[in-house]
């Protein structure tokens, strides 16, 4: 096997069991996306870093981690009918005392948040109840405004999220994908929590 590979192979070992173990100066990132855009913003966020090395885990997986290996902690979960998925409170549980002391950051995605007055983390509804559910009470926390993706919904998901959108004057226009997210203030999210000591 190449060097590269036989690194590869073994940097991913503990992946594969369930434990994350790496060595200090790392990023962990952690995402909950059903249809990608959690996913893409956390990677317009890595964008945004310089000489780290990233270990980045889906939280669908349900990941065990030993937090007090990484430097930086960074989490994002997306919305669906009003909860996050549960795996996400799964881990928080399952780590929130290794989160207290870790340097980390929370951020969630939702079209709740394309409104304005809806997307700070005083404002946005589902920030408000992550913060009310949580045993972890993040000291970072960001809101964005995610896409509306009529052509990956099946029928009855385009039939709520048409309702919806009706109900909160947005899109019913199926033929149209939107996206909603702020790529801005997504990059300056990540510049400030990857800046921050
Ligand atoms: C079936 C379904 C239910 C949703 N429910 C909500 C909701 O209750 N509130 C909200 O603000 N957004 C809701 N959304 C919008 C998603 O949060 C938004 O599309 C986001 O970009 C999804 O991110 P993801 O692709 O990372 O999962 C819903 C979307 C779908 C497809």
């Amino acid at each position: 096997m190449a060097d590269w590979k036989s690194s590869l192979f073994w940097y991913c070992l503990p992946l594969h069991s369930g434990v994350v173990e790496v060595g200090m100066d790392k990023i962990l990132v952690l995402y909950s996306s059903r249809d990608g855009q959690t996913r893409k913003i956390v990677d317009a966020m890595l964008a945004e870093t310089e000489g780290c090395e990233v270990v980045m885990q889906d939280l669908h997986s349900l990941p065990k981690c030993n937090l007090s290996k990484f430097k930086k902690v960074l989490i994002g979960a997306s919305i669906r009918y009003g909860n996050f998925h549960p795996s996400l409170f799964s881990f928080i549980h399952a780590h929130h005392e290794q989160l207290e002391v870790a340097n980390a950051a929370f951020f969630c995605v939702n079209l709740t948040a394309r409104k304005p007055e809806k997307q700070t983390p005083q404002t946005n509804a589902y920030m408000k109840k992550f913060l009310r559910l949580s045993p972890w009470k993040p000291k970072t926390l960001g809101v964005f405004a995610g896409a509306l993706q009529y052509s990956r919904y099946n029928w009855w998901q385009t039939r709520i999220i048409q309702l919806i959108m009706k109900i909160t004057g947005g899109s019913t226009d199926t033929s149209k994908d939107l996206e909603f997210t702020d790529w801005e203030k997504v990059r300056g999210f990540a510049r400030d929590f990857w800046s921050k000591r």
